[in-house]
């Protein structure tokens, strides 16, 4: 479907939890958050449905997402489930690799085509400095695993301060170059504020090109990262609720109040 800026919306990232095992300073929110109630999670069941309106919407492209996809129940079952729906060409997760090793596996014989995995840092004092107690080791055994997986292309998803030159950025360069893998330089963004930029090697932050919807873990149509506007899709029905959220893609995104980063899934 076009939106009214004449964008091609092919591509629906999915929020499967709003939960994450790591705490990374710059995706929790200040304070205190409060995670989404169990009854709210979209069930796998609801999951697939949307998939299939979207298909016939012109969705081709999917990718799941978090808070972190692999700490929810049965994920390897909801890929199955979108693989099993005729029309989805690419299937795609974000993950921060922490449980990678045990999944990668089952998620490639899933169906699951390719995948993202978030790496700040190779230094292991600062990666459980700033994710909240990460083991860097498992991160880069999971990064191992999905490689003998066969999952292709694995992208490297490296958070910068501000340029991709810092002393982090350039280890993590080294490290994909070394491994085969693409690195992704994203600045670190502040969706309150409205403070984002582009993806640099990636497609986000390109909001002239954007071709993209969000699904929150709890159901809620969003057109844009930066931006307030969802639509519930158990109020609206799903196919309802889509179209509103193409046709209120704003050209351009200003900021969120209402979202962040651990509940929309970056
Ligand atoms: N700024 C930029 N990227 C962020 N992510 C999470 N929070 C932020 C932020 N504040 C992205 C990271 C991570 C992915 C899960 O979400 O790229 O790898
Ligand atoms: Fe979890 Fe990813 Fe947020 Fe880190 S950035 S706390 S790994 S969801």
């Amino acid at each position: 479907m076009l939106d009214h800026f004449n964008r091609k919306i092919n591509y629906l990232r999915i929020s499967v939890t709003d939960r994450c095992n790591l705490r990374c300073m710059y995706c929790l929110p200040e304070g205190k958050f409060h995670h989404k109630k169990h009854e709210d999670i979209l069930r796998y069941e609801e999951i697939q449905e949307v998939v299939k309106v979207s298909v016939s919407l012109g969705i081709d492209k999917i990718r799941l997402t978090g808070g972190e996809p692999l700490v929810r129940k049965d994920i390897v079952q909801l890929v199955e489930m979108i693989a099993a729906v005729g029309g989805v060409k690419d299937i795609a997760l974000t993950t921060n690799g922490i449980y990678l090793e045990e999944f990668a596996k089952q998620l490639a014989e899933a169906g699951l085509h390719r995948i993202n995995i978030s790496l700040d840092t190779l230094n292991p004092e600062k990666f459980a400095l700033t994710t909240g107690g990460g083991d860097l080791e498992k991160v880069l055994k999971g990064i191992e695993a999905a490689k003998m997986a066969g999952l292709s292309p694995i992208k490297i998803n490296c958070v910068i301060k501000t340029t991709e030159d810092e002393p982090d950025a350039l280890a993590v360069k080294e490290y994909c170059i070394q491994n085969g893998l693409q690195a992704r330089f994203i600045e670190e963004m502040n969706l309150k504020t409205g403070q984002f930029s582009v993806v640099h090697g990636g497609s986000g932050g390109d909001c002239k090109n954007c071709n993209r919807l969000r699904l929150t873990s709890d159901g809620k149509m969003k057109p844009c990262l930066f931006s307030d506007i969802e639509y519930d899709i158990r109020k609206y029905g799903i196919k309802e609720a889509m179209e509103l959220a193409i046709n209120a893609k704003p050209e351009k995104g200003t900021c969120s109040n209402n979202g962040d980063f651990y509940n929309i899934g970056g």
